[in-house]
């Protein structure tokens, strides 16, 4: 999608992928500045352990405790995470809005955690359910000092998660369940969604996971995870390039790739 949008705006710039082990990790990011490149993205499983490489870390990254996004300004290397920021960009294009909201986020992961910072300073109520109870639990505090707000964290229950989809504007799945090749395994009962609400799985393989097609056939509104993934990657072109991204034609690359 990089590539195809470098190509589109006529900008002289390439992406490449370049596997790092991690003992070299710290030499890796040395080399960015000695090459000049003008910037990174950072996968698992360095997103945590590069930030202590970094010259600067922008402070929702260094709330989340990883970063996806490295840009390097005259050897100035500053660290950011566009996966949360990206999701909100993909609610607000669907037309969701927080204020005055419940939402139900199932999973306690890294993007679980990327998400839950920059939707608890918007959301009313912010439920956090995940499989290992501890997780949700600890990143509800965590949330809770850090915005003072009504979020909880719990485990993920079939009749807790009845009782907290109950009332819930947003579900939001952010565990792995769905993704291929498990594509049927889907951790909610079709008969807890409604036509009120906005399901957004953040699984992007495949496009429409079984929790979309049960939620569209209530007429619920959804979100995919392709979504999610060309806009954090659009915010993260924004910021290597200063340019505004073309995301439609992102979003057709990307999902170009996937089709094959
Ligand atoms: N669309 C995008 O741009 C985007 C971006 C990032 C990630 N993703 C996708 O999001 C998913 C999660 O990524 P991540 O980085 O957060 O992974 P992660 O840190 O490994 O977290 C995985 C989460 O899934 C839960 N989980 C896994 N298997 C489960 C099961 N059988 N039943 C219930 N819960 C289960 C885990 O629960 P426990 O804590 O109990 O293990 C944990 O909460 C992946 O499918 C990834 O591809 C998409």
């Amino acid at each position: 999608m990089h590539n195809t949008a470098f190509h589109h705006l006529g900008l002289n710039y390439v992406y490449l992928c370049l596997k790092v082990k991690a003992a070299n990790l710290r030499t890796a990011v040395e080399g960015i500045r000695s090459l000049g490149l003008v910037g990174v993205n950072v996968t698992i499983p360095h997103k945590v352990t590069v930030m202590k490489y970094l010259s600067e870390i922008d402070p929702t990254a260094k709330d989340i405790g990883a970063v996806n996004t490295v840009v390097n300004r005259d050897g100035v290397l500053k660290g950011y995470n566009t996966d949360g920021w990206g999701s909100l960009n993909a609610l607000e294009e669907a037309g969701v809005a927080f204020r005055g909201k419940k939402v139900v986020l199932l999973g306690a992961g890294g993007a679980a955690r990327a998400l839950s910072f920059c939707i608890a300073p918007l959301a009313d109520v912010l439920v956090i359910l995940n499989r290992t109870e501890e997780k949700a639990v600890d990143l509800a505090s965590s949330l809770r000092r850090r915005f003072g707000k009504k979020i909880r964290g719990g485990p993920l229950h079939r009749e807790v998660l009845a009782k907290e989809v109950d009332g819930a504007d947003l579900l939001i799945n952010s565990t792995s369940v769905g993704m291929y090749p498990r594509g049927e395994e889907c951790l909610v009962d079709g008969s807890l969604l409604n036509s009120r609400m906005t399901v957004f799985d953040i699984v992007y393989n495949p496009q429409e996971t079984r929790l979309l097609r049960e939620a569209k056939s209530v007429g619920a509104t959804t979100v995919g995870g392709l979504d999610m993934l060309v806009h954090q990657g659009a915010l993260s072109f924004q910021i290597w390039t200063g340019e505004t991204p073309p995301i439609d034609i992102m979003f057709r690359a990307v999902e170009k790739v996937l089709e094959v």
